[in-house]
């Protein structure tokens, strides 16, 4: 067995190290499943993917989902790939890049079942900022009073693409009409189908929850979001080109620190599909 890990944070975060060549195992992938069901973040340090490997190992990891045409990555084969990129040489849509500074869960927009993982390698490491950061909703929302836990999961959220990118842009400034009228309703506490535990649906793409005001409902999409973002239930990486993250897409809230256009920065993101909430159904 050629690889290891360690815990960064009990239940929020670990480090594996492999080289490229164990993602050819299949009890690698089974490796990382296990450390993601209970660490729910694994930063993978140095793994050197190629596109075409890295989408092999999605696939090991499960099924292959692509849930954007925004920003197609570099070739035909390895068209499931999507690039996060500010140049604007590549990028003409940079709001949409602006909006993963704020905490958020990948594909909740759109009309598919919410991804289980993402799968993110860094191709270009800015010099300053663009470190990720991941919040575990499991352990904000078991940290939850038991009341609280009950109240929420009485509720829907919908979630909106301009909701996602509110704090960047005017609804209006969304050009494409397709991407401005994107949204979605799903429950704010989504049970894990393999694990039975439950996580928070929240995050910028949260735009209110249904049946409550605007203001109430939002105020309480932020406060939980805040909650989910202490320290004790959130890590931060800071990248190295070669690196790679994989994580509990529904109960790890992520986002970019702020970093510039001009870092180059570059990521390559492939993503493993998931199941609707079957206990919320
Ligand atoms: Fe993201």
């Amino acid at each position: 067995m050629n690889w290891s890990s360690e815990i960064i944070k009990p239940g929020v975060g670990a480090v594996v190290h492999a080289d490229a060549a164990a993602t050819k195992d299949p009890a690698f992938a089974d490796y990382c499943l296990d450390l993601l069901y209970k660490q729910g973040a694994l930063i993978l340090p140095q793994i050197n993917l190629s596109d075409e490997e890295q989408l092999e190992f999605n696939d090991r990891l499960g099924a292959r989902v692509n849930f954007t045409d925004n920003i197609a990555g570099g070739n035909e084969a390895a068209k499931d790939v999507y690039t996060i990129t500010l140049d604007p040489k590549v990028n003409t849509e940079p709001e949409y890049v602006l909006g993963t500074f704020f905490w958020h869960i990948d594909g909740m927009c759109s009309p598919i079942a919410p991804p289980k993982y993402t799968v993110l390698s860094c191709r270009k490491a800015p010099d300053k900022g663009g470190q990720t950061e991941f919040a575990n909703t499991y352990a904000a929302f078991e940290a939850l009073p038991e009341d609280e836990q009950k109240f929420l999961e009485g509720l829907r959220v919908l979630h909106s693409v301009t909701a996602a990118v509110r704090a960047v842009a005017e609804p209006d400034e969304i050009k494409d009409a397709r991407k401005r009228g994107a949204q979605h309703e799903r429950p704010l506490v989504y049970t894990n189908p393999d694990s039975g535990r439950k996580c928070m649906l929240i995050g910028y793409s949260a735009d209110y929850i249904v049946g409550m005001s605007k203001p109430e409902g939002r105020a309480l999409i932020a406060r939980l979001t805040e909650w989910a973002a202490q320290p004790a239930f959130s890590v931060m990486h800071t990248w190295t080109e070669g690196d790679m993250a994989i994580w509990d897409n529904c109960g790890v809230l992520h986002r970019a620190r702020p970093y510039s256009s001009d870092t180059g920065r570059r990521m390559h993101r492939t993503s493993v599909a998931g199941v609707e909430d079957g206990a919320a159904a």
